[in-house]
C-alpha cells in the first residue's frame, strides 16, 4: 500500500493521513513534519530552510527529494508508505520514479480556498506526537491541552496569516501541473487516482478513503 495525499494546506492530509496510517500499519511520512523537525534539531538543513517555511515558500526539490528517497529506504517502509505533503511539484514527482518507488494511491483532497483560513487558524498541535485538533471542529477535551498527555498544545509558526497566504500562492502555482501529471499516470494505468470532497465531516471523509483503500 503506497498512496500518496496530494491537497492545498489545512485541507486534512496530516489528520486523515494518521488514520490511514494506523488502518493499514504503514508509515506516515510527512515532508512538513521531517523539515520542521530539522528546523528544531538546528542541522544543515533546517539551519537552510528555517526562514523559508516561516515564509510560506517552498523548500527545493533537491532538499526535499533527498530526505524522502532516505526515508522510503528504512525498513518500516517493506510493506508501503504514506506521503503527506510530497510530491508538491512534477520535479519531485518524477524523482520517485526515477528511483523505482512505484505508487498504488494518489488521493487528491479539494476544497474551496476560502474555507482553508478557518481550517488552518483554528488547528492546534501536539508538537510530540503530531496529534492535529482544530478549536471547533476536532477539539481537544480540555482547552489547549493534548487529550492523551494532557501536554499544552501549539500552533504552527506557519500558520500565521501572511505565511498561509504565501503557501496557498505557492500550491496554486505547482498543483495544477502535479495533477495533470497523476491524471497522465492514471490514463497509462500506473496509479489509481481519487479526489476527495475535504469539506465534508471528518468521519465522512475516512469513510470514503476506507471505501476507496479497501477496493
Ligand atoms: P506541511 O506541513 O506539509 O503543510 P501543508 O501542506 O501546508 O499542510 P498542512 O499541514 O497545513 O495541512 P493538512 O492538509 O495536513 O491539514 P490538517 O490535517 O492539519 O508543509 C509545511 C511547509 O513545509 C510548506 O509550506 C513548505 O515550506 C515545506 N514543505 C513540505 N513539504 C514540501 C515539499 N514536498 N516540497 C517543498 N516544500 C515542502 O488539517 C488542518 C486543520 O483542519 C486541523 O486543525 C484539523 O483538525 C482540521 N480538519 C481536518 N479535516 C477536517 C474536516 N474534514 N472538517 C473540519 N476540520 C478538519
Amino acid at each position: 500500500m503506497r498512496i500518496i495525499l496530494l491537497g492545498a494546506p489545512g485541507t486534512g492530509k496530516g489528520t486523515q493521513g494518521k488514520f490511514i496510517a494506523e488502518k493499514h500499519k504503514i508509515p506516515q511520512i510527512s515532508t512538513g513534519d521531517m523539515l520542521r523537525e530539522s528546523i528544531d534539531l538546528k542541522n544543515k538543513i533546517g539551519i537552510t530552510i528555517k526562514n523559508v517555511i516561516e515564509e510560506g515558500k517552498l523548500v527545493s526539490d533537491d532538499i526535499v527529494c533527498n530526505l524522502i528517497k532516505e526515508r522510503i529506504r528504512k525498513k518500516d517502509c517493506i510493506n508501503g508508505f504514506l506521503l503527506d505533503g510530497f510530491p508538491r511539484t512534477v520535479k519531485q514527482a518524477f524523482c520517485l520514479s526515477k528511483n523505482k518507488i512505484k505508487i498504488d494511491y494518489v488521493l487528491e483532497f479539494i476544497m474551496p480556498h476560502q474555507s482553508i483560513l478557518e481550517r488552518i487558524s483554528g488547528r492546534r498541535i501536539h508538537l510530540q506526537s503530531g496529534r492535529i485538533y482544530h478549536v471547533k471542529f476536532s477539539p481537544p477535551k480540555n482547552k489547549d491541552k493534548d487529550d492523551i498527555t494532557g501536554e499544552p498544545l501549539i500552533q504552527r509558526k506557519d500558520d500565521k496569516l501572511e505565511s498561509i497566504k504565501n503557501r496557498l500562492e505557492e500550491y496554486k502555482k505547482t498543483h495544477h501541473l502535479l495533477v495533470k501529471h497523476y491524471i497522465y499516470e492514471k490514463k497509462i494505468g500506473n496509479v489509481k487516482y481519487f479526489q476527495i470532497d475535504a469539506m465534508n465531516e471528518l468521519s465522512l471523509i475516512k469513510e470514503k478513503i476506507d471505501m476507496i483503500l479497501e477496493k
